[in-house]
């Protein structure tokens, strides 16, 4: 098995997930008591996660220095090594900073952590921070433009470091560079993979007779969610739905088709108009996500109390959060919190029903994959994720019911058009932004100042890193007239070419 040391890093549960992948065990752990887990558990092999912070600052995650030193294959992921670099007489400072692709290129290429690698190869980077000088004993194997120490390696103790991330989906050849270390730890690998069956088995133990109330959305990891909660439990399981406006148009039809074959029907409480009642006058994207996942909440507390009065055997609220959900909303000890998952960070204290979360430690892509087992539907499989907040976090500045119709015809036309150009299947999540920008344009001779619309089309398979796709000219075109002609209010649509890291995929 091998140890991660995670320094708080978006991407340090990725690293254990595509060991799994590889037929791996792990082990994540924090830094601070990092020498006696080793010493007890014995890993073949230790890896150090990424991390937001700066070695040099004060309180920053670290180490006990004897650890890198151990008699065991490491490789070090950006933080990771900036760490041992600081700790071991390298020097660390605020450098150029790099966010996604950047090309390095490979100076040496017989080391065993570069086998099978070529010359140049695209990394995916993510620092703000650079090593201007390495520990003895290691040499430079790549470097990029910017950036001498991305990729070292000190061959004889079994010491690899790499400024780049080769978790993540992409970064070319990072599976390669991991399964190269597994080979030098000297792994046997064994099969990992997810069985629906094992996670069934556990629903059905926790909740016993209990009753499940389940907070279903109509989007892919709530359905698989409620699936498999159905087919542990069948009537136990009551699905909730709540329309509170904000959803896609189908998000209300799914529900009611995907829980058909179990003949499970579930309840529907519609709130649209209370819900825009909570967001009138609220800018911030924060403050609309709290509003909004406190008002869900008490809707279901509400929705529970009339369904406790009926049954009393209610003890459970199912939720699809998936592990993008939890490490956004600060989900470890050293991670930064980026937005507040509506479904992680907004839920209050009080809560009286305890969660089920039976998706908590799985990725999109193996979501999707359990959704198949199980039977769903590939056209529910394959659904764009959808965030819990919905269009309000797609309108900048204030959700009005005007603004959230434009969003909404906006969205109408963006889906359309990539459906018609055979895009669909091969976007992860596309969607018109309300910017809250304007801009001069002359509609029939006439001057009109109106709202900027910015297009995110993007391509994903995990939700951690992604690129933007590159739809042909003609098409953008369409669906830039469209817009502007159809929606009322529109004076211009921008494409929005910024990749994951360091843009979200949401603008809020
Ligand atoms: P970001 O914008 O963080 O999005 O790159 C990653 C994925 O999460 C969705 N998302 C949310 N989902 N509550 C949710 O349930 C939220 O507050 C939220 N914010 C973003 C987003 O749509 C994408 O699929």
């Amino acid at each position: 098995m091998i140890i991660i040391v995670d320094f708080g890093g978006q991407t340090a549960h990725l690293i254990s997930r595509r060991l799994r992948d590889l037929g791996v065990s792990t082990h994540l752990i924090e830094p601070e008591n990092a020498l006696s887990e080793i010493e007890k558990v014995k890993p073949q092999g230790l890896i150090f996660s990424g991390g937001p912070a700066s070695v040099y600052e004060k309180n920053s995650p670290t180490i006990d220095k004897k650890v890198f030193s151990l008699n065991i294959p490491m490789l070090d992921i950006c933080y990771g090594l900036q760490l041992r670099s600081h700790l071991l007489g390298g020097k660390v400072k605020p450098g150029t900073k790099e966010y996604g692709p950047v090309k390095i290129k490979l100076v040496k290429q017989d080391s065993k952590i570069t086998k099978g690698l070529p010359k140049t190869l695209t990394v995916w980077m993510s620092h703000g921070d650079s090593v201007l000088s390495i520990p003895k004993n290691f040499t430079i194997v790549g470097s990029s433009e910017n950036v001498r120490y991305a990729f070292v390696t000190d061959e004889k103790n079994k010491k690899y470091g790499v400024q780049f991330h080769p978790e993540v989906e992409h970064t070319e050849f990072g599976n390669q560079i991991l399964d190269n270390f597994i080979s030098i730890c000297g792994i046997k690998k064994i099969n990992h993979t997810i069985d629906p069956k094992t996670i069934i088995q556990d629903i059905k133990q926790k909740v016993g007779n209990a009753y499940v109330i389940g907070a279903v959305s109509g989007g892919v990891d709530s359905t698989v969610a409620g699936t498999l909660v159905a087919k542990a439990i069948g009537k136990q399981f009551i699905p909730v739905f709540v329309n509170n406006g904000l959803m896609r148009d189908d998000a209300e039809l799914t529900v009611t088709t995907a829980f058909k074959p179990l003949r499970i029907k579930p309840v529907v409480v519609h709130v649209e108009p209370e819900m825009l009642r909570k967001l009138k006058g609220i800018t911030d994207s924060e403050k609309k996500r709290k509003a909004i996942g406190n008002f869900y909440v008490e809707v279901f507390e509400r929705e529970m109390k009339r369904l406790v009065l009926k049954n009393q055997a209610v003890k459970f609220l199912l939720q699809g959060t998936i592990y993008s959900d939890v490490i956004e909303s600060k989900g470890t000890k050293h991670a930064s919190k980026i937005k507040s998952h509506h479904n992680v960070g907004g839920l209050p204290k009080e809560m009286k029903l305890q969660l089920l979360e039976p998706l908590r430690e799985l990725y999109k892509d193996e979501v999707r994959v359990l959704g198949r087992k199980i039977g769903l539907p590939e056209n529910i499989v394959m659904k764009q994720p959808f965030p819990g907040p919905g269009y309000a976090i797609r309108i900048r500045g204030e959700v009005t019911a005007d603004r959230l119709s434009k969003e909404r015809q906006a969205d109408k036309i963006v889906i359309k058009e990539l459906e018609k150009a055979g895009w669909l299947p091969k976007v992860f999540i596309s969607f018109p932004v309300m910017t809250d920008a304007h801009s001069t344009a002359v509609k029939g001779d006439g001057r009109f100042f109106g709202e900027v619309v910015a297009l995110r089309i993007i391509e994903s398979k995990d939700i951690m890193t992604t690129t933007w796709s590159r739809l042909e000219y003609d098409l953008l075109q369409v669906i830039s007239s469209r817009i502007v002609n159809e929606v009322p209010g529109i004076s211009r649509v921008v494409y929005d070419i910024t990749t994951k890291p360091p843009a979200t995929m949401e603008w809020e």
